[in-house]
């Protein structure tokens, strides 16, 4: 009987929290879903987490979006030549990982890799390649090819993929990828893998998706493995390993320093090129006809320096300027003047405990202070970030491959061993697709902004907010509202943005899924509000009166943010920032010689819940003028006190 129940248990299908990414909002594939759980696990990436959790895209202005115009994209300021602007990555993982001392053992190996893809936002709003966050919850279409024509494929394309939904990679990606065969040196364990209707198996069966699932346009050969040895949109930040002995292998195969091939064959006939090929090694393309080509990654293009010598001169110590075939290339006979990426970060994994989702050794979240690139072209980029988490075992080696698939797999499924003194029999709980699995969360897309030429020295800090509507087990597996980061220390140099964004359709109703719904909170129920007041202590709740902070009074306003910064003349330069930030930008400045039709002057009264402010602040640039000051400061909305604390420090050192 006690056998019986422990073997229960281990059968009862544990699909259980997986990476939730806390900042930038991951989306978990949630859109604007009023309910607990995502509509569509597909919609834009295999997350392979639970339906709860994830953020909705941000709302601009205070009532739920119907147009792209209206959804807010979190928007930082790059890096300058000479200084760096960096964001607070921070996510929770279920499963543990980093660890190599004896005080805090590692129970599985784990990665983290940290990616990220970017494309001028001045792309045509009807290119159907472009990176946008869908205006409902369903996913790109996909379609098999019936004739294989130059023009039958682009028609196939047109009708596949819809302008009001959700795209990261493109179409020509997936396609490539549902068409070139897998490779057959993985090891899928006892996994039997699909085939296309071509008779093969392309590179969307593999061992953790043997059905082939479709999720957006992501890869999926190419969402398990990494390094990977196909060209692909991602660009590495980092990897956080529990084995650094990997990263010098992460460095040199990172697409960033790599270049990666393709098979480019011509339609029969033509000389036209086809966007996909079978063949996924040069023997097989050469002997079938086709041409193995070699494609770079890049950051971004720098087509005005449009021959080989132009564009190489550009090169300096810090940044390199090739001529060469890009992973995108529109003609495979044209080669362009691309940007290089610089070398992946690769440190050892913070630790974090199995069946946790919690936090470091330090009692924070773990996290990676991302400094965000450098466009030389100063063009507005709009970005998605990617974090995955792989889990292994030492269970069977790491290098295994496709000689001990099948009956020779070293794992089975849910296999019954005798290990007994007696013989006896005992089930473990194993999953071949599962056993080395990797976990994903992206962001909503968000717009990487030029610094104007003014701040070009200046260390820039992002001051936001993470977290959504409702209690603690309501929101869970995301988190309650805080400022992040809550605690930090700046320089009387450095600049600080602060920003926030947030949905009004976090109602967190029905269904939900493996917790409790409801939006316990204040305001109108489902909004998302912030705003910052200062407190003269982390320990009151009660925020000061303006004539008594100096919060305001002692930083200088650079401007406000939209997508560049825009400033404002005024003589009440501390009591407009106060009013903005205290009322969300429901006011802009107080007087309406300053800003007219947003000032406290001429618009109605502000509602004190915010329900009339907009859910998303691009905010304010600031610098603190006055050296060795705490400020203290928290959301007089959300802050409750033995409810919730939302409050934050902000450190001046010379
Ligand atoms: C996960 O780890 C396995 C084993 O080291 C490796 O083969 C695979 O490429 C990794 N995948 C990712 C996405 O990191
Ligand atoms: C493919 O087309 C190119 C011209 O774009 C031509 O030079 C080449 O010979 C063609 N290859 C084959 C195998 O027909
Ligand atoms: C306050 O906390 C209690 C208990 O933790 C919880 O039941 C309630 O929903 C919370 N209220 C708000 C407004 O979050
Ligand atoms: C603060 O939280 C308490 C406990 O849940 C709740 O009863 C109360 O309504 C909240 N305060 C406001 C102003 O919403
Ligand atoms: C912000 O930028 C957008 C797009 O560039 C522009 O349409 C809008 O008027 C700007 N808003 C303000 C307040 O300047």
């Amino acid at each position: 009987m006690h056998l019986f129940l422990i073997f229960f248990l281990l059968f009862a299908k544990t699909c259980f929290a997986d990476i939730y990414l806390h900042n930038p909002r991951g989306s978990n594939n949630r859109l604007n879903e009023p309910s607990a759980t995502r509509k569509n696990n597909n919609r834009i990436f295999d997350s392979q987490n639970n339906d709860r959790g994830g953020y909705n895209v941000g709302d601009a202005s205070n009532v739920p979006f119907q147009t792209e115009s209206q959804q807010y994209q979190m928007r930082y300021f790059q890096s300058g030549l000479s200084s760096d602007s960096v964001l607070n990555l921070e996510w929770t993982d279920q499963h543990g990982c980093g660890g190599n001392l004896e005080s805090d053992p590692t129970k599985q190996n784990c990665d983290l890799i940290l990616q990220y893809i970017c494309q001028s936002k001045d792309i045509d709003s009807t290119n159907i390649d472009r990176i946008r966050d869908g205006l409902n919850t369903n996913s790109q279409g996909y379609t098999e090819m019936a004739q294989d024509t130059l023009n039958a494929n682009l028609q196939r394309k047109q009708n596949d993929v819809k302008l009001d939904l959700a795209l990261q990679e493109t179409w020509d990606y997936y396609d490539n990828c549902f068409y070139r065969q897998r490779n057959l040196g993985l090891f899928a364990a006892d996994q039997n893998l699909n085939v296309n209707k071509k008779g093969y198996s392309g590179a969307v069966y593999t061992r953790q998706n043997p059905n082939g699932a479709r999720s957006g346009y992501e890869c999926p050969e190419e969402r398990d493995y990494y390094p990977y040895w196909h060209p692909s949109p991602w660009k590495d930040i980092a990897i956080l390993t529990s084995n650094v002995k990997n990263c010098d292998l992460f460095q040199t195969e990172s697409f960033n320093q790599k270049s990666k091939f393709l098979c480019i064959e011509n339609y029969s006939n033509s000389n036209d090129k086809k966007h996909w090929s079978k063949w996924n090694n040069k023997n097989d393309c050469e002997t079938n006809g086709g041409k193995w080509t070699e494609f770079f990654n890049y950051l971004e293009k720098a087509t005005h320096f449009n021959d080989e010598s132009k564009c190489q001169s550009q090169t300096t110590d810090k940044i390199i300027y090739k001529w060469a075939l890009p992973y995108d290339a529109i003609d495979i006979n044209r080669k362009e003047c691309l940007v290089l990426l610089p070398k992946p970060v690769c440190r050892q994994a913070e630790w974090t405990r199995s069946n946790h989702l919690g936090n470091t050794k330090d009692g924070k979240a773990p996290s990676f202070e991302w400094k965000l690139p450098y466009f030389p072209s100063k063009k507005i980029q709009k970005c998605v970030f990617r974090i995955r988490y792989n889990i292994t075992t030492d269970d069977y080696d790491p290098k295994i491959d496709s000689k001990s698939n099948g009956q020779k797999s070293p794992i089975k499924n849910n296999p019954q061993i005798k290990i007994g003194a007696n013989n006896q029999v005992l089930r473990l709980a194993l999953n071949t697709a599962q056993y080395g699995r990797v976990f994903q969360d992206r962001s909503h897309s968000f717009l990487l902004i030029p610094r104007p030429d003014q701040i070009s020295n200046s260390k820039i800090h992002n001051l936001n907010v993470r977290g959504k509507r409702g209690n603690i087990v309501q929101v869970y597996p995301a988190v309650e509202y805080d400022f992040i980061p809550n605690d930090l220390t700046v320089n009387t140099n450095d600049l600080v943005h602060i920003q926030w964004t947030g949905s009004n359709t976090h109602n967190n109703g029905q269904p939900e899924g493996d917790g409790q719904s409801g939006s316990d909170g204040q305001g109108r129920a489902g909004n998302d509000r912030n705003n910052l007041v200062q407190i003269l202590s982390l320990n009151d709740n009660y925020p000061i009166p303006f004539e008594m902070t100096d919060l305001w009074k002692d930083t200088e306003l650079f401007g406000y943010v939209n997508e560049t910064l825009i400033k404002i003349n005024s003589k009440d330069q501390a009591k407009d920032l106060a009013l903005y930030l205290s009322s969300s930008g429901y006011y802009k400045c107080v007087k309406k010689e300053t800003c007219d039709g947003e000032s406290y002057e001429l618009k109605q009264a502000l509602d004190p819940d915010l329900n009339s402010s907009p859910a998303s602040l691009p905010g304010v640039l600031l610098r603190f003028k006055k050296p060795n000051k705490n400020y203290f400061y928290m959301c007089s909305r959300n802050n409750n006190f033995s409810n919730r604390s939302q409050k934050g420090t902000i450190k001046v050192v010379d």
